[in-house]
């Protein structure tokens, strides 16, 4: 039995991952980051290889984390997550500041921000894990919930794309029930 259904389960968050390459700074929505580790305080997140966050980062050796609030409107984060900085300066519509590693912080719907050094990465495929250590970390808004994936989804009415990380395939509501019967 493979009843895909049960990966809508994991709870995920939702955020900006963003980095540079040359001058030029990107990002994209990822719903992939979690902690490894307290102490170091280390992180990781899970990046596509066609995107070119992922070129970024990996020119880069850094990457910042910008933890979304529930407020975020579903265009903000088509904006980030359906477009890639390939086609447009994703930047060219947003507050950000610049951390101290050089990386910006989206400041518009952000909660929460990581600063963080990539440790190492491990090649996956379709995807690269990136483990990194937290440089540096705040809390901007203290009042706001931070986004889920689950009330991106469910609430929002959320898509993903097939280039993240957590894409499910839907199959039909009969086929998922028939293989669920199994
Ligand atoms: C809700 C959501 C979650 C996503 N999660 C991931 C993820 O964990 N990893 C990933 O590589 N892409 C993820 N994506 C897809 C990227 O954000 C998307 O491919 C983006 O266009 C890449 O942009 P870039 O080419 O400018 O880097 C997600 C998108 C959405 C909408």
């Amino acid at each position: 039995m493979l009843d895909i259904k049960a990966l809508f389960k994991l709870c995920y968050g939702v955020c900006i991952v963003s980095s540079k390459k040359d001058a030029k700074f990107n990002g994209c929505i990822v719903s992939t980051v979690f902690q490894l580790t307290p102490e170091p305080p280390t992180v990781a997140v899970s990046v596509n290889t066609d995107c070119l966050t992922h070129e970024c980062i990996s020119e880069s050796g850094f990457f910042t984390v910008s933890i979304l609030s529930q407020a975020a409107a579903k265009s903000f984060i088509g904006w980030w997550g359906f477009r890639s900085g390939r086609d447009v300066d994703k930047f060219a519509k947003v507050k950000y500041k610049i951390g101290q590693t050089g990386i910006p912080i989206i400041l518009d719907n952000t909660v929460a921000f990581l600063e963080t050094e990539v440790d190492r990465a491990i090649e996956l495929g379709s995807h690269t894990l990136f483990i990194a250590r937290i440089l540096a970390c705040g809390t901007l808004d203290d009042y706001t919930e931070p986004m889920t994936y689950s009330y991106y989804r469910d609430i929002k009415h959320g898509r993903t794309p097939k280039t993240a990380a957590t894409y499910v395939k839907e199959k039909s509501q009969s086929r998922l029930e028939k293989e669920a019967e199994l």
